[in-house]
């Protein structure tokens, strides 16, 4: 059941926008009533919009049993695995100097635990990596060239994570960046000059009421080497608490770090909002951390960012600074919804 905020709370909350009163408008908090176990619960996963395919995924496999964590990394590999999909895993846009640089991070619920890797090159499946180091350490977060020969010591292969379509966009990108440097300039093509931010979250939960949630990224193109998103921070790119929920995000890392989204919209869950409510309440958050020069001259962010939530009552929702759409699996089918957001797109 998704708990789409109604066009009144939409324009109570941009109008206090437009007024500056950003974050002021507090929506009403009732009490997250207890989950309870019926025969009528099934599975629901809600991933970002390029996640169709995976809550279906990770729906249907939570459905025949599998742990939730598992079902979500069935479903979010998917698109690790698919060369086409250019924001995440195999065929993931590049950093600067052409390498391919994956961010992911997931938490198991009913066990409490969590796993991250960043900045891990020529695996192409880092949530499996990420699920390894919470399976398998007693840390957290392996990065780098640590992080590579960890997932190499348990038989992942290391490959070209490049594309001929990626490394078309990166040629392209390399070549236009500035009109004085020593690469010619290519025509045309204004996509090159553009920085994706693509990554996939899926969120996961069963009958029995337990919840896991997975992001995983390429991150932001072009960037600079060694730069880690939001992706692989536990209570940024994704959260878990098996006594709430889980959300996460996908869009701009540096604008999600800084509010520890993720981590926020299940505190706003815990505190009685609605999965969407919360997502909206911590975009409101991020809206007050962000600099003017990420906001434009109608006083808008420049970016984009979306949060994803699911609590234990099985209600979900999806929030956006802009117009955009999320993928859920409701037990039933999957299908692609629109998100609550604080910005009509000009
Ligand atoms: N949210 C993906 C990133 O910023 O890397």
């Amino acid at each position: 059941m998704s708990d789409q905020v109604t066009r009144r709370t939409f324009l109570e909350i941009a109008s206090g926008l437009t007024a500056g009163v950003v974050g002021s408008t507090r929506l009403s908090a009732t009490p997250l009533a207890p989950f309870v176990h019926t025969e009528r619960n099934r599975a629901i996963a809600i991933a970002s919009a390029n996640g169709l395919g995976a809550v279906q995924t990770a729906g249907e496999l939570a459905e025949q049993g599998m742990d939730t964590l598992d079902a979500a990394i069935e479903g979010v590999k998917l698109r690790e695995l698919d060369p086409t999909d250019m924001s995440v895993g195999y065929g993931g846009l590049p950093n600067e100097h052409g390498v391919v640089q994956l961010d992911a991070s997931c938490m198991h619920g009913p066990s409490r635990r969590a796993g991250a890797v960043a900045a891990i090159e020529g695996i192409k499946t880092p949530s499996v990596v990420a699920k390894y180091v919470l399976k398998y350490t007693d840390h957290i977060m392996l990065v780098g060239v640590g992080a590579t020969r960890f997932a190499l010591s348990y038989g992942f292969q290391q490959e070209d994570l490049m594309t001929p379509a990626s490394r078309e966009r990166w040629l392209r990108w390399r070549a236009n960046r500035g009109a004085d440097d020593d690469w010619v300039n290519v025509d045309g093509d204004e996509e090159m000059v553009q920085r994706p931010t693509g990554t996939i979250n899926c969120n996961v939960l069963n009958s029995n009421g337990d919840v896991s949630s997975v992001t995983t990224t390429s991150g932001l193109a072009w960037k600079i080497p060694g730069r880690a998103g939001d992706s692989p921070i536990i209570g940024a790119g994704q959260y878990t608490d098996n006594s709430v929920g889980a959300a996460g995000s996908t869009g701009r890392g540096e604008a999600n770090i800084k509010v520890c989204g993720a981590f926020l919209t299940v505190e706003g869950m815990r505190r009685g909002l609605s999965p969407t409510d919360a997502a909206l309440e911590t975009l409101r958050r991020v809206l007050e951390t962000t600099q003017p020069r990420l906001m434009n001259e109608e006083g808008r962010p420049t970016f984009g960012l979306n949060f994803y939530a699911l609590n234990k009552n099985g209600e979900f929702g999806a929030a956006s600074l802009y117009p955009s759409s999320f993928a859920v699996w409701d037990g039933t089918e999957a299908s692609v919804q629109d998100t609550a957001y604080l910005f009509e797109r000009r």
